[in-house]
């Protein structure tokens, strides 16, 4: 059967169109070491088509959302796989038992990237997050896009500005930083309970050291809107591990 010029045409329109939305992540390890990124699609939705793979230092690999996508992403550090054939991480570990954390996201302390694509079919949302704590510098920069598009990035090693009481130690000395919610659960700390809004859940000593340390970056749950990130127009985005500072 023959397909008349209109409806090639719109299937050549529909085709180009889901081409273009998609959105290119590219991850870059600066860092001197490798790093086991992982990958965690939000909302029940379909994972991306890998879920945590090896990316060795100096090394870079793309992976493609699709559009509307909100997740995170984040880098695991000192991997390493047992006799029994387990994979873990001394940090920011998925718990999967692999490479791929197969739906798991990171356990605190972890650095994240967190990426709201086409949020209500308009502009994207993307920040670097410490949150949940921190383990390795991260940036995230859109590319392209129409808009402020600014780099949202924690590129100081928090590691080394990290109170005792914070600490996660390991190989080779501090290998994270906890956040306050995180080390003494409490309200104040987590922005809960009667600290559950912006007005009532002011920064605390402990989120002034990651604010201090990393300003373009997200310090707590009621951080300021100077560390939200908006870019439109379909922007891809590339993420550094250790970027510049
Ligand atoms: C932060 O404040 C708490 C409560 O006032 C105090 O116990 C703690 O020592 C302070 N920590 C730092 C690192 O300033
Ligand atoms: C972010 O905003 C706060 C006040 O809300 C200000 O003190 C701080 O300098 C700002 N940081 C940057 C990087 O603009």
């Amino acid at each position: 059967m023959m397909m008349n010029t209109q409806a090639l045409l719109s299937l050549t329109l529909a085709l180009l169109f889901a081409g273009a939305h998609a959105a290119t992540i590219t991850f870059t390890n600066k860092c001197p070491y490798t790093v086991w990124p992982g990958t965690l699609t939000a909302d029940q939705q379909p994972q991306l088509s890998t879920t945590g793979f090896e990316l060795a230092s100096q090394a870079s690999s793309s992976v493609t959302t699709p559009v509307p996508w909100k997740g995170r992403f984040w880098g695991r550090t000192g991997c390493s796989t047992d006799a029994s054939g387990r994979f873990s991480c001394a940090t920011a570990e998925c718990n999967s038992g692999q490479v791929t954390c197969n739906g798991n996201g990171a356990v605190p302390p972890a650095t994240l990237v967190e990426i709201n694509i086409a949020a209500n079919g308009g502009q994207d949302f993307y920040d670097v997050s410490l949150v949940d704590g921190f383990n390795l510098p991260v940036s995230v920069s859109p590319q392209g896009g129409t808009g402020d598009c600014k780099t949202s990035t924690c590129p100081a090693n928090v590691n080394a500005a990290c109170p005792a009481e914070l600490q996660v130690t390991g190989a080779g000395g501090v290998i994270a930083c906890k956040s306050a919610c995180t080390a003494f659960n409490q309200p104040q700390y987590c922005c809960t309970g009667q600290y559950n809004q912006p007005s009532t859940c002011p920064p605390t000593n402990y989120s002034q050291i990651f604010e201090n340390q990393c300003p373009l970056a997200y310090s707590y749950a009621y951080d300021d809107v100077n560390s939200t990130f908006t870019c439109s127009g379909g922007p891809n985005y590339v993420i550094t591990f250790c970027p510049p500072n």
